[in-house]
């Protein structure tokens, strides 16, 4: 099933006109004891991995975070568990393993298997520092028409499901960094960059990862109630008056 998917991704553009790569590592059983692509223990059986792939180019970043995310729930969807790395994993053993062009970079690595019944201590130990699960209230998230009206009630919205589907996506560190506002049949996408994030300290934005998932995770909310929907990646003038707010695309439904 995998196969296919990554097949049918081959080549496929993002929002941003790009194709990043993604691959597929299988670790036979010698390398499995031979050689440990490190999660530092959080991640333990793993036999397979997606590589994701693109060049150092937020654009390239998000349509690669969108494609991968789009192949975590369709997993998800069938029982298989995965977990995003961007930074808890060593990328010497995984570049020994996958060849790079020329300005390429490893942005993320996603094991994926059967999930363990078992909640280990680790995990208890890693969400807890990273405030995993925890999700901030819908008036920080969401607005109509600008940021001066928070979403008081998701239900009464007319964007429920949408809510809901960005509000539990994952995200960095848990940052949660999306804002939404909500206007006639457009939703507007932005970043709300974190003052003392350390995305510089792997070379690349992984804000904007973020963005990717939650874009994916718009489409599809819209796309469950038969609705078509398109990005346009020019946005209305209101991020001006609220600092550090980034546009990054506006999703028309149809
Ligand atoms: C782009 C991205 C990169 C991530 N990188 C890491 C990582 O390097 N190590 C890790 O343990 N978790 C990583 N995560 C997982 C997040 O910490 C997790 O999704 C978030 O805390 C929310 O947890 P939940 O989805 O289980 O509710 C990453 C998530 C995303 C979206």
């Amino acid at each position: 099933m995998l196969n296919e998917i990554l097949a049918e991704k081959d080549g496929a553009e993002g929002p941003f006109s790009s194709s990043p790569r993604v691959l597929n590592l299988e670790l036979s059983d010698r390398e499995l004891d031979r050689i440990k692509i490190s999660t530092y223990g959080i991640i333990k059986g793993q036999r397979g991995f997606l590589v994701g792939v693109c060049r150092n180019d937020d654009k390239e970043l998000i349509d690669l975070a969108h494609k991968l995310e789009d192949i975590v729930l369709r997993l998800t969807a069938v029982g298989i568990g995965t977990c995003w790395l961007s930074g808890t994993f060593k990328r010497g053993d995984v570049m020994d393993r996958v060849e790079l062009s020329e300005g390429e970079i490893i942005a993320a690595l996603i094991p994926y298997g059967y999930p363990s019944e078992r909640k280990r201590l680790i995990e208890g130990l890693v969400t807890g520092s990273a405030q995993s699960h925890k999700r901030k209230p819908v008036d920080r998230l969401f607005f109509h028409g600008d940021f001066s009206r928070p979403v008081e009630d998701a239900e009464d919205s007319g964007f429920a499901d949408l809510i809901e589907s960005v509000r539990l996506a994952p995200s960095s560190m848990n940052k949660q960094p999306w804002r939404l506002v909500l206007d006639d049949g457009m939703v507007h996408l932005y970043l709300q960059r974190s003052a003392n994030y350390i995305s510089d300290r792997f070379g690349f934005d992984l804000h904007m990862l973020d963005m990717g998932i939650a874009m994916r995770h718009m489409e599809l909310a819209c796309e469950i109630h038969g609705q078509d929907v398109e990005w346009v990646l020019h946005g209305p003038d209101i991020a001006s008056a609220n600092g550090g707010m980034v546009h990054i695309a506006s999703l028309a439904i149809h």
